[in-house]
């Protein structure tokens, strides 16, 4: 057994837990919408056809805020189709995923969704086949009391109060030659910089997220945010990142240091934000919204949309089934966009029901829990406060794509009002059992509660039938000696421990 040590200081404070960092994303894609948050047969749908069950998941999830309608789905959407009267609404061909789409589901249905789940919604605007006019025409339908043509047409469509949406995405992987309307950096820098301040005149305290690269595997990473962010910077208040993992060649050792590649890829856009800003004077920073990541197996079948001319409604697509290693993962990667509550502002798991998702649902039937459901709701119900940056001394392993990697990875948690200290940490052996030593500095010593998520079997996966053999368990194996607190953490697991101050 192999011993890692955090240390740990309510002095070394990287920022403030930002609930946004624990926000998803539904797509019109796949079962995401149909079927997954909307499904009218369903026992539990509501009046407007809603999900109830998702719903309840969704709330003990701890999602915060919801990116919609998509995704690549959006560069080829036109919101007015999915506004007015149902019977009016025409089913148009999604090109991005090669399905169709009847527009049962729209801006005003997302947002009574988005109350009911307790959300924030995040909305994009289609600059791939549209541009400023349409985006100022959602904005003005969605932000605007009335007194317009588009506001009161909301109005009239039932939505008496606007929407108030706050957070605006300006397009969609607009680096992607796979994009509808994909673009240079130039001609989408100049559009989005034109749309960003057109958006701000109707509403000035808008904040706006301008596309950074859709991985940092693009070969124009680094060159797309620098020539973006040179067209934008005045207009915009985030630029995007998005970031997926998965198992190659059963290299479960390098597979389990995704979160290696997610820390370089936050640091780069930030050093380019930050060299944007010394080149063009500027004295704001412009922050990160990591709004697409998560581990998604694109070579799968699941991942294949339909071909020639099949063009169905709600396919089942990117369904990946996910094993209890692609939630260590998952946690990891909690544990990186934590680390950089500095600069990473927000963040969207990709997705929320179905497609790549925590959530899983038969079309009128049963609902369960992915493996990855668990990290997450822990992170976004147990963080709060500040965030800590442990000094980490850990063991190291080799791996074939990231070279030596710390075997033990975490972060932690301060809430100065109750004094409690959470620690989120995994251990990436595949074989050996590992002990922390967690050295905390301001006496919050008392263990409140240690849980393990981990199986024998990694790749053990949840189904319909059970989704609760591998749920976060008590770990009993704490100790305390002085002001250090010991605990072994299995091998390939996600771990928290919760600390309070020593009673008096
Ligand atoms: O989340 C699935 C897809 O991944 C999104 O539509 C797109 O933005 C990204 O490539």
């Amino acid at each position: 057994m192999r011993t890692a040590r955090f240390t740990l200081d309510p002095a070394f404070q990287v920022g403030p837990v930002r609930r946004r960092t624990f926000g998803s994303f539904v797509e019109h894609l796949g079962r995401c919408v149909y079927t997954g948050i909307h499904d009218p047969q369903h026992p539990s749908a509501d009046e407007d056809g809603f999900r109830e069950d998702v719903i309840a998941l969704t709330r003990e999830l701890g999602v915060s805020t919801v990116r919609y309608p998509g995704g690549n789905f959006v560069s080829g959407y036109r919101w007015e189709d999915g506004v007015g009267p149902q019977e009016d609404r025409p089913t148009r061909l999604d090109l991005a995923w090669h399905s169709s789409d009847p527009n049962t589901v729209g801006v005003d249905e997302f947002m009574r969704w988005a109350h009911k789940a307790g959300v924030e919604p995040m909305m994009a605007v289609n600059l791939g086949t549209r541009g400023v006019q349409e985006a100022l025409d959602l904005l003005e339908y969605c932000n605007v009391p009335s007194g317009s043509h588009f506001s009161d047409y909301r109005v009239a469509n039932g939505a008496t109060d606007p929407h108030r949406i706050t957070m605006w995405c300006l397009g969609n992987e607009m680096d992607g030659p796979w994009q509808i309307g994909h673009k240079t950096p130039y001609e989408y820098g100049r559009l989005a910089a034109e749309t960003a301040r057109a958006m701000r005149l109707i509403d000035p305290d808008l904040e706006l997220v301008v596309c950074g690269s859709s991985s940092s595997d693009m070969p124009t990473f680094g060159e797309w945010e620098r020539i973006v962010l040179t067209e934008t910077y005045e207009h915009v208040d985030y630029i995007s990142a998005h970031a997926y993992y998965w198992e190659e060649d059963d290299d479960l050792a390098s597979f389990l240091a995704s979160a290696v590649n997610m820390d370089a890829f936050i640091e780069d856009v930030t050093a380019t934000a930050d060299q944007v800003r010394a080149a063009g004077r500027h004295s704001k920073r412009i922050n990160i919204s990591f709004d697409e990541w998560n581990v998604w197996y694109q070579k799968r079948a699941e991942s294949k949309p339909p071909t020639g001319d099949d063009w169905p409604v709600a396919p089942v697509l990117l369904e990946d089934r996910y094993t209890v290693a692609d939630a260590v993962v998952v946690g990891s990667l909690l544990i990186s966009l934590l680390r950089h509550t500095d600069r990473v502002h927000a963040a969207s798991l990709a997705q929320l029901v179905n497609v790549i998702a925590p959530i899983m649902t038969e079309p009128g039937g049963r609902i369960w829990k992915q493996t990855i459901f668990h990290p997450f709701a822990q992170a976004s119900n147990l963080a709060k406060g500040v965030v800590l940056r442990p000094v980490i001394s850990a063991p190291t392993y080799d791996t074939a794509r990231f070279g030596e990697v710390p075997v033990v990875d975490g972060v932690a948690t301060y809430d100065e009002e109750s004094g409690e200290i959470t620690v989120f940490a995994v251990n990436r052996s595949e074989t050996e059992v590992q002990t922390l030593e967690i050295d905390v500095r301001n006496g919050a010593t008392r263990l409140i509660e240690a849980t393990s998520y981990s199986h024998d079997d990694p790749r053990w996966t949840a189904t319909a039938d059970d989704d609760t053999t591998v749920v976060p368990r008590v770990n009993d194996t704490a100790t305390t000696t002085g002001r250090i607190l010991s605990l072994e953490l299995p091998p390939v697991s996600w771990n928290v421990v919760r600390l309070g101050r020593a009673e008096a």
